[in-house]
């Protein structure tokens, strides 16, 4: 039998054969072995053909209609080296039995292909706004009217700035400025670029607009020694938004008006070096989003944080634990109060007005330190303007229900939402969170999940001893 290898075969079947066994998960050459197999028992089950070059009628059948139900997702790739995670997001929002499909800029086609995209889109992806095919085909106003919700990721500085500005001179562009869907951004830029005036007025701009935002998140960049603001949140963030979005935030907290904290305190020594503890604010600021997204009035007064502020919400930025009390009592009164910064409990007693000197052969300094004021307490031992709930956080190492109870207890507030933060957990400065909710009616263990689950959790929660549904 005459032997004939991959190699041999011309490129428009090769690239033809490659896709289709990206498209069903396999080499080329089982791809190759399955084709032969079907060829030579025909089941009358064979994979379907990959998609066909557009034409009128051949273009319809690779878009087919997602079945009555299903949410459809219209993903815009920019370009940026985060596109490579926009792979993977597509194969998270097809986990989710989302429909999805693709529009790749000009600049994302520098690090993704379309071929690449498409094989796990699983149809062909769309790359330009004057291609008779794809106008033939499916065409930017129906690109835009078919999504349920468009997705930017990466968000480009660029494509941000065109979309504030209300370009359209592109495929993404169009369809983003022709569209009635949610759109959610992933931005994903180097620190200087997000942290511009420029881009941060685009940013006021479009959240002004109602276009919702995930990430950027804190962490290294792609180039060498590079840290800072500005890298794509993950995949799995970015499908948890888009779910959050999809299930339609219902305004459960309307008319509400919901006080939250956030991050650590910072406790001078002296002008230069302070105390410091690792919170990075991630679950109070989530809380704050979530709040804000069920329709509640939001003050979000927040320690020293690498976080952008949450849209929509007011925030009052604050350093030292006195500094946050009083500004939580001027933002009084409140329906609820949810206190998640990690407040210091102590701080310097003789904090230093010119910076503490070294000198040789000086003894170390004393540093007493003074108790600080215990915020949560406070606000929840008030006789006037006591919240309607006063929530807490108990952070503990050991023993974390057992003292949850007891926290409960000695501070006066309602609830506690107690977690484990001993170092091995990683809750500590990290995304996901694991809490027992801890009420006079008892403890209740909720399952692992992201910082923002947990958000969306305690809202719904929240909002439903707050019209009246639960003791
Ligand atoms: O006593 P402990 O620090 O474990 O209590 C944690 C809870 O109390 C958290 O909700 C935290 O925000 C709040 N707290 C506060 N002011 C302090 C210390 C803790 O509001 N000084």
């Amino acid at each position: 039998m005459a032997s004939l290898t991959v190699r041999q075969l011309d490129e428009r079947i090769k690239k033809r054969l490659r896709l289709r066994a990206a498209r069903n998960g396999r080499s080329v050459e089982d791809e190759v072995r399955t084709i032969l197999r079907e060829a030579a028992e025909p089941s009358g089950n064979e994979a379907a053909e990959p998609p066909a070059p557009p034409s009128a009628t051949s273009a319809r059948r690779a878009h087919p209609a997602p079945a009555a139900g299903v949410k459809r997702v219209l993903l815009i790739v920019g370009g940026g080296i985060a596109a490579y995670k926009s792979l993977d997001l597509i194969r998270r929002l097809k986990e989710r039995g989302l429909a999805v499909r693709c529009i790749l800029t000009k600049a994302a086609e520098h690090f993704v292909t379309p071929l690449s995209a498409g094989a796990i889109v699983g149809e062909r992806v769309f790359t330009d706004l004057f291609d008779a095919a794809s106008e033939f085909d499916v065409g930017h106003i129906r690109l835009a009217r078919d999504a349920d919700l468009i997705v930017v990721a990466p968000a480009t500085a660029d494509l941000m700035a065109k979309m504030a500005g209300g370009h359209a001179d592109d495929l993404a562009t169009a369809v983003l400025l022709a569209t009635n869907a949610k759109i959610l951004l992933a931005p994903a830029m180097n620190p200087r670029m997000w942290s511009h005036k420029a881009t941060q007025r685009n940013l006021a701009q479009l959240a002004a607009d109602g276009v919702a935002l995930v990430g950027p998140n804190e962490g290294e960049m792609a180039e060498a020694g590079e840290r800072g603001l500005g890298r794509m949140a993950e995949p799995l963030e970015i499908a948890a938004a888009v779910e959050r979005l999809l299930a339609g935030a219902v305004q459960t907290l309307k008319g509400k008006r919901v006080l939250i904290t956030s991050g650590p305190t910072h406790e001078p020594i002296d002008p230069v070096r302070y105390i410091a503890n690792r919170s990075s604010g991630k679950q109070g600021h989530a809380i704050a989003a979530a709040a804000s997204a069920a329709g509640a009035e939001v003050v979000l007064v927040s320690g020293p944080v690498n976080l952008p502020d949450p849209h929509g919400v007011s925030v009052v930025h604050v350093e030292t634990a006195r500094d946050m009390l009083q500004a939580v009592e001027r933002a009084l009164p409140a329906d609820v109060a949810i206190f998640a910064a990690a407040v210091a409990d102590w701080r310097v007693a003789n904090a230093g007005e010119q910076k503490i000197k070294k000198k040789p052969g000086q003894r170390t300094p004393d540093l007493p330190l003074i108790e600080n004021p215990d915020i949560l307490a406070t606000i929840a031992q008030r006789k006037a303007q006591r919240p309607e709930l006063v929530i807490g956080f108990a952070a503990e190492t050991e023993n974390v229900a057992a003292n949850a109870k007891d926290k409960l207890a000695r501070k006066g507030c309602d609830w506690i939402l107690a977690n484990d933060v001993s170092p091995q957990t990683g809750i500590m400065g990290g995304d996901r969170n694991t809490i027992q909710l801890v009420t006079a009616a008892g403890i209740e263990a909720w399952p692992p999940q992201s910082k923002e689950d947990v958000a969306a959790m305690l809202i719904a929660r929240i909002a439903d001893r707050i019209n009246g549904d639960k003791a």
